[in-house]
């Protein structure tokens, strides 16, 4: 290896289980805190294990695209993805994940798309129509509701109506399990016969036996269904042998779809709500935006582009919370150098949203809740790569699309009927650690209706 820059960081211990532990104990003020004082590349140890923080873009584009090959997802990040979501796309890699890549995305094609609109529409019309005028809701629990029943009827065509809250309680149940995991330095093993486990496991099977349960009455028919799963059962395996996807591939990609598909965007929805209120020129902005595009007529996926200040909206949202605020785990496979680092072989890499899109260096009063950045007239002062919500490079979210369409074209529908206003306007609202970030707590919102 060349002799160049070693990146700065704690001062370097054998073992140093301050780090494992402060690093464990507030993951978000710790990365902050690390890009604040060594810059945007510091180097750490976690307990023996060597790591970097890497929040510069240039070098997070040099890991995620240009020398992705030197960089695989890392392991145990891996299994304990597989323990959540099944072994589908983001915890495989190599054949499989290619092969199924592909797939999958045919799922997204365009016009699946204006299905799928449709469906977001209905359900963010219908979510929103049940709010009485003056009622209070809690907005975390409705937007995963509504989230949780889109992603069901667009990727597994069914309706969940009802039955939304024990499955969103499942899926919770296993991001929970998830979320232990990440933070232990050394997991217990699923067999254990205590009260966690247990639930994990009963989590786990309930989820799957739901989807099992869809893919039988499935297979007795080949109509498609305009919707994911149809596309997984249909799909031949682009193997040289072009097998049909077995139901375990099928089951683990959908129940894949169903975990990243609805967590992420039911966060990000809860906090626009959230940002909105406390900065009701938007809201204004967003309402007088519906009435203009919209009138009183439901959005359509063709509203999108027209749709320009809900867009930016979203995008400033991503960036304060990005969802996935530290998902992009990864392990160098070789000695390889990034920028003036070299970084050898092993060596774990955390690339975080979070701490990126909140460092001065790259967006000016970062903490400012300031969609006008996203628009056409200032996008361009944003440092390439510095904005990167859903990833980059091959591994790129597949769902990006899908999460913009639900978020742009809910947060139209919902302004085009009504304003959300904080019950306690001097609420302070905490992040909570999830596998996605969300509002801690309940979110007590006031509806006030204009509905025409
Ligand atoms: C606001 C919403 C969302 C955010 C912020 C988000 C974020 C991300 C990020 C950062 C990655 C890359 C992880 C990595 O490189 O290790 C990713 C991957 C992925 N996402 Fe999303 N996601 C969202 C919504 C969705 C939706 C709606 C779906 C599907 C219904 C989805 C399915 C996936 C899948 C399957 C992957 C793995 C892709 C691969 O490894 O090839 N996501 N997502």
């Amino acid at each position: 290896m060349s002799n160049r820059r070693v990146a700065p960081g704690p001062p370097f211990r054998w073992l140093d289980m301050q780090t494992v532990r402060e690093f464990a104990g507030n993951p978000l003020d710790f990365v902050d805190r690390m890009v604040r004082e060594y810059g945007p590349v510091v180097r750490l140890r976690l307990g023996i294990q060597p790591a970097l923080l890497v929040a510069a873009p240039a070098l997070v584009h040099e890991i995620l695209v240009t020398k992705h090959h030197s960089f695989a997802k890392e392991p145990r990040a891996k299994r304990i993805i597989r323990d959540m979501a099944g072994a589908g796309t983001i915890a495989s890699e190599g054949d499989i994940w290619f092969r199924h890549r592909r797939i999958i995305q045919k799922g997204f094609a365009p016009e699946r798309m204006e299905n799928y609109a449709e469906v977001i529409v209905e359900h963010a019309t219908r979510r929103v129509t049940k709010w009485a005028d003056g009622a209070t809701i809690d907005v975390t629990a409705e937007m995963a509701a509504m989230s949780l029943e889109i992603v069901a009827k667009s990727m597994l065509g069914i309706e969940l109506t009802g039955r939304a809250a024990s499955i969103h309680e499942h899926a919770n149940n296993l991001s929970q399990a998830a979320l232990e995991e990440f933070a232990a330095i050394a997991p217990l093993p699923d067999w254990l016969p205590i009260p966690s486990k247990r639930r994990k496991r009963a989590s786990f099977r309930a989820l799957e036996q739901l989807i099992q349960s869809v893919i039988d009455q499935r297979r007795q028919s080949e109509t498609d269904h305009g919707d994911m799963l149809s596309i997984l059962l249909s799909a031949t395996d682009e193997s040289p042998d072009g097998q049909l996807l077995t139901d375990r591939q099928a089951i683990d990609e959908t129940l894949t779809l169903l975990h990243a598909g609805y967590d992420s965007t039911a966060a990000a929805l809860a906090w626009t709500w959230y940002l909105l209120a406390r900065h009701p020129e938007w809201a204004a902005a967003a309402r007088d935006e519906a009435d203009h595009v919209l009138g009183t007529r439901p959005a359509k996926l063709s509203d999108l582009d027209a749709l320009e200040t809900c867009q930016q909206i979203v995008k400033e949202t991503l960036r304060l919370y990005p969802p996935a605020w530290m998902m992009m785990v990864r392990h160098a496979v070789e000695n390889v150098t990034i920028g003036d680092f070299d970084v050898a072989r092993g060596t774990w890499i955390y690339l975080s949203p979070w701490a990126t899109h909140r460092s001065e260096r790259y967006f000016p009063a970062p903490l400012t809740f300031d969609p006008d950045r996203f628009s056409a007239e200032r996008i361009d002062e944003i440092p390439e790569h510095a904005y990167f919500p859903f990833g980059l490079g091959p591994h790129r979210c597949v769902g990006e699309r899908l999460a913009m369409v639900e978020m742009i074209l809910t947060l139209a529908t919902v302004s085009q009927q009504c304003r959300l206003h904080l019950v306690d306007e001097h609420q302070r609202v905490d992040v909570e650690l999830h596998t996605a970030i969300r509002p801690q707590g309940r979110l007590p919102m006031r509806m006030e209706t204009h509905r025409k």
